[in-house]
């Protein structure tokens, strides 16, 4: 039993590095341009992605495709993007680590 939690465990792990990879490639090519290639907004008028939750990330991502969450940029770009994708940009984003120094 604990064998089988162990296994299912790696297996999660290993399915989220594939997800981020695959996130990264995607965001490379149509992201980057706006938040940055670290996730860190290389356009002072979009947010940081980097080390944000990634429930968080999909769920915008999610609300701006749906419409609940209007914004005449973003709700061009998640339309085209699948649950897959959206999982995948999300882990991405998430994976990044960030470290916060107070002023
Ligand atoms: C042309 C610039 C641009 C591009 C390209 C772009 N974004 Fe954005 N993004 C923005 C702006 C501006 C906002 C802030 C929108 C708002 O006020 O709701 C935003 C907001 C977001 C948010 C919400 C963040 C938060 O803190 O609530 C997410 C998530 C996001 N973008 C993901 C993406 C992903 C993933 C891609 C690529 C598939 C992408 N964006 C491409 C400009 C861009």
């Amino acid at each position: 039993m604990k064998k089988t939690i162990a296994l299912l465990l790696i297996q999660a792990t290993v399915c989220f590095a594939d997800d981020a990879a695959l996130g990264r490639a995607k965001a490379d090519a149509a992201c980057a341009l706006c938040h940055g290639v670290n996730g860190i907004a290389s356009m002072p008028s979009a947010p940081n992605l980097a080390g944000q939750q990634a429930i968080y990330l999909s769920e915008q991502l999610k609300n701006y495709r749906s419409g609940k969450r209007h914004h005449e940029v973003m709700g061009v770009i998640a339309k085209p993007l699948t649950d897959n994708e959206i999982n995948q940009l999300a882990a991405w984003y998430s994976s990044m680590k960030v470290t916060v120094e107070a002023p």
